[in-house]
């Protein structure tokens, strides 16, 4: 039965009414759409708004509906949109009584309150989703406060840091990520029911019930705002693009450090495959596709933007629209975090190659301009100075990192500024020493083992108290 036909009883073409569905993106919204109406049900049989038989037998249909579950309703394109297929499921158990559970809603209200209603579960799913994540990294960090790692700027060889350090800096980015979307969670845990159509209805509605009984902390001040916004969508889609972002950018360094050339960790079998054609490869198939498809969130951001910026206030069937893409960029980006997550914690660390590496390139030379300073009183731009032209001399020479003494530190320190600084044996060998270097970073936020246990535990504070 088509439930508006009154104003004209035209039919649209099958191509416009395909085009036009939604039902297939609303399939998500079901038990949203059932708390939606049986709350509004409540409160208009409460406020003697509705006759109470009528809203008792609703409310039956509605319990009904969810036992038997979706495919109990009419999926098909003949229905503009799942409130359409449920009142007609209604409709079609209790007879023409059911039309009274739209007194007083319209389907532009209720498809922003299912979507705010799932929403927030999604966001929940997710928090705990990082946080799971989060713990396992920190249970890696624990294992890992002295394997010495190499830390990168530019690509470059840089400063001598631990391994844990390294997956702490991700354990914060995550955290934030997470923070983010419990932030999100304010704005999108307001409720539009009760705007209608868009400037709410004469009958006199209790909003605040609604809202009570959805679980809404608040509910939406206009009507208007009600069923015009969607900021609250593409807020939490950046939230997914932002912690796409973080996986993205872990699943590259996974594809990095796991080539011959890095050679630090070694991906497990379960996230790697071979080539067709050379039977030597092992590829790191799962991270490099978590790296590409962790840009298909910022995509669905653009897309809301757009449209979003694109209407005039209130209620514009583009809107319908935003829908499926908040639901991708969300199915994407968890799909991406069980990945990551699984694939991080299978990896296996080659501690000779990063200790190796820790210690080489001159990654120390940071600590041996540092030590001239300590323990000589020398301006640091002089050091810098003194220990840049070591490096290029040794370079030059084709020497390495351990073939630096103090006569060597001495000799150019004669060039540089006209007498030896004379650090002595033991403080040259000390500054060089990838491990002494690591344990003297001690400063909140350092990679010394202690600076990071110090971080592990705020990390598990925040894992056992929000
Ligand atoms: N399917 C629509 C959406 O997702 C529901 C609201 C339709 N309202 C309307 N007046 N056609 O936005």
């Amino acid at each position: 039965m088509d439930l508006r036909a009154g104003r004209f009883d035209g039919q649209m073409t099958d191509d416009a009414a395909k085009f036009s569905t939604s039902i297939n993106d609303d399939k998500r919204l079901f038990y949203a759409d059932i708390k939606c109406n049986r709350a509004h049900t409540t409160m208009l049989m409460e406020e003697g708004i509705i006759p109470e038989d009528s809203a008792k037998k609703i409310l039956n249909a509605l319990e009904q509906l969810e036992k038997e579950g979706i495919n109990a309703l009419d999926l098909s394109s003949k229905f503009e949109d799942i409130h359409m297929s449920l009142e007609d499921y209604v409709t079609n158990l209790i007879g023409p009584e059911a039309g009274f559970m739209h007194t007083a809603k319209s389907r532009n209200d209720q498809v922003c309150t299912d979507i705010r209603i799932t929403l927030k579960d999604e966001i929940q799913d997710t928090i705990l989703k990082i946080k799971s994540f989060i713990a396992t990294i920190v249970e890696m960090a624990k294992e890992n406060t002295h394997t010495l790692f190499i830390a990168y700027t530019h690509l470059q060889h840089a400063q001598p840091t631990t391994f844990a350090h390294h997956l702490m800096a991700y354990a914060n980015e995550l955290r934030r990520d997470c923070e983010r979307l419990m932030d999100t969670y304010k704005r999108v845990d307001i409720n539009p029911l009760g705007s209608a159509a868009l400037t709410t209805t004469g009958f006199p509605i209790n909003r605040d019930r609604t809202t009570e009984l959805l679980g809404f902390s608040k509910t939406m001040d206009n009507s208007i705002d009600g069923v015009s916004s969607r900021d609250f969508a593409a807020e939490a889609v950046f939230d997914y693009a932002m912690l796409s972002t973080t996986l993205g950018k872990i699943a590259d360094e996974i594809v990095i450090w796991s080539s011959y050339e890095f050679g630090m960790i070694e991906c497990s079998n379960q996230y790697s495959s071979t080539s067709s054609i050379m039977p030597q490869k092992k590829n790191p198939d799962i991270a490099e596709l978590s790296r590409g498809k962790s840009t298909i969130a910022y995509g669905e951001l653009m897309t809301i933007l757009a449209m979003i910026k694109g209407i005039p206030h209130s209620y514009n069937r583009d809107l319908q629209e935003v829908t499926p893409h908040l639901w991708n960029a969300i199915d994407n980006t968890n799909e991406i975090l069980g990945i990551v997550h699984g694939m991080l914690s299978t990896i296996t660390i080659n501690k000779d190659r990063t200790e190796e590496l820790a210690g080489a390139n001159f990654a120390t030379a940071t600590e041996l301009a540092d030590v001239m300073v300590r323990n000589k009183k020398l301006p640091f731009r002089t050091a810098h100075k003194i220990v840049g032209r070591i490096v290029s001399d040794a370079v030059a020479e084709g020497i390495n990192t351990n073939n630096i003494d103090n006569d060597y530190v001495n000799k150019v320190s004669m060039e540089v500024m006209g007498e030896p600084i004379d650090l002595g044996e033991e403080l040259v060998r000390q500054a060089l020493d990838p491990l002494k270097n690591v344990k003297s970073r001690t400063v909140k936020g350092g990679c010394a083992p202690i600076a990071v246990e110090e971080s592990i535990k705020i990390m598990e504070e925040f894992l056992n108290n929000e």
